[in-house]
């Protein structure tokens, strides 16, 4: 056991969570935070010059796809983490006159309403991370446009496949366990060194209470095969441990990190989701997103399933 998690945990005063009684509802979840305030070193060069939150995947930039999980979870006021160079993020969300004008002049309605559609969406707004300091860090960065209420989080390189969008799912089980969340996904041994992983105690399908996280361990020292994904529902007491948490793995604020002194006085749960996820933040994975996506796209799905049959390798 953390002694000094257990220490801060005390000092910070958090009680731990408990289930509500059958029948009072939960603090609704209104505001989702994505984190897009990271380099990208993985996606270099081509995210050298724009956000890699912004390369297409289909026909629509990554982050989109996380904005669009958001709305149809229902929540729509979302606040985007950002950091230098990211100016690409908030022109894609806001409106462009010059562009809706010109397509209403050569009659492209259809386009006109897409265009339009992207900046009415949701409500949302922006905060920049001056340093980038890790994933925890940048979740801190948001803390005074949170609140002191429950939220979500969505890191955008985290793409769903999925028939019920991850975050709803997750905001079903919320309902039956209040408390954090984190979405989970078992992974393969040669992959657990990529991943936070959790010590689960199954309590229902598919739900675990963490008993602890690691953030990247070795495969022989991993307390399971449940790895840790970009989609969390957080209490606001988060905030305060992330406060108390000190750089870890690669000198920085580890969301795993300050998880883990949250745990020590609330509950933690793990969700293992109903879907795919596709890491975008590496070329291959955007290549398997791009791929799965591209097949089930309404328009170009028939055509391109016909020519990936008839490429010969
Ligand atoms: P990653 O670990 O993927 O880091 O961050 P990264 O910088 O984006 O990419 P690589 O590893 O250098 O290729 C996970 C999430 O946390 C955000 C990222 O934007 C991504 O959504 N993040 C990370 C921040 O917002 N700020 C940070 O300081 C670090």
């Amino acid at each position: 056991m953390y002694n000094g998690a257990l220490r801060w945990g005390s000092f910070l005063g958090l009680r731990r969570d408990r289930q509500l009684p059958k029948g009072e509802q939960r603090m609704p979840i209104r505001k989702a935070v994505i984190t897009a305030a990271g380099w990208g070193t993985r996606f270099l060069p081509a995210a050298k010059s724009q956000p890699k939150e912004m390369i297409p995947l289909v026909d629509k930039p990554v982050i989109q796809y996380a904005v669009e999980e958001a709305v149809a979870s229902g929540i729509h006021q979302i606040i985007i983490v950002t950091a230098q160079g990211k100016h690409a993020i908030e022109d894609y969300y806001d409106r462009s006159f010059e562009l809706e004008h010109y397509l209403e002049q050569k009659g492209e309605l259809k386009l006109l309403d897409e265009v339009r559609h992207v900046s009415q969406m949701a409500n949302i707004c922006y905060i920049r991370q001056k340093e980038q300091l890790g994933l925890g860090h940048a979740v801190l960065t948001a803390k005074d446009l949170v609140g002191d209420e429950p939220f979500a989080v969505f890191l955008p390189d985290d793409l769903f496949h999925s028939q019920v969008p991850v975050m709803k799912q997750m905001l079903e089980i919320y309902q039956r366990y209040p408390g954090n969340i984190i979405a989970t996904q078992h992974v393969e041994e040669e992959d657990i060194e990529k991943y936070g992983i959790i010590e689960p105690k199954k309590l229902d399908e598919r739900v675990y209470q963490v008993l602890n996280l690691v953030e990247k361990p070795r495969p022989e020292e991993a307390p399971s095969r449940l790895g840790i994904t970009g989609r969390y529902i957080l209490m606001p007491q988060i905030f305060e441990a992330l406060e108390a948490t000190p750089p870890g793995k690669g000198q920085e604020i580890q969301l795993t990190d300050g998880l883990r002194l949250l745990l020590q006085s609330q509950a933690v749960y793990a969700y293992e989701f109903e879907g795919i996820r596709y890491d975008t933040g590496t070329p291959l994975g955007w290549l398997k997103a791009t791929v799965a996506m591209a097949l089930q796209h309404a328009q170009l799905g028939p055509q391109f399933k016909d020519y990936l049959k008839s490429i010969k390798v």
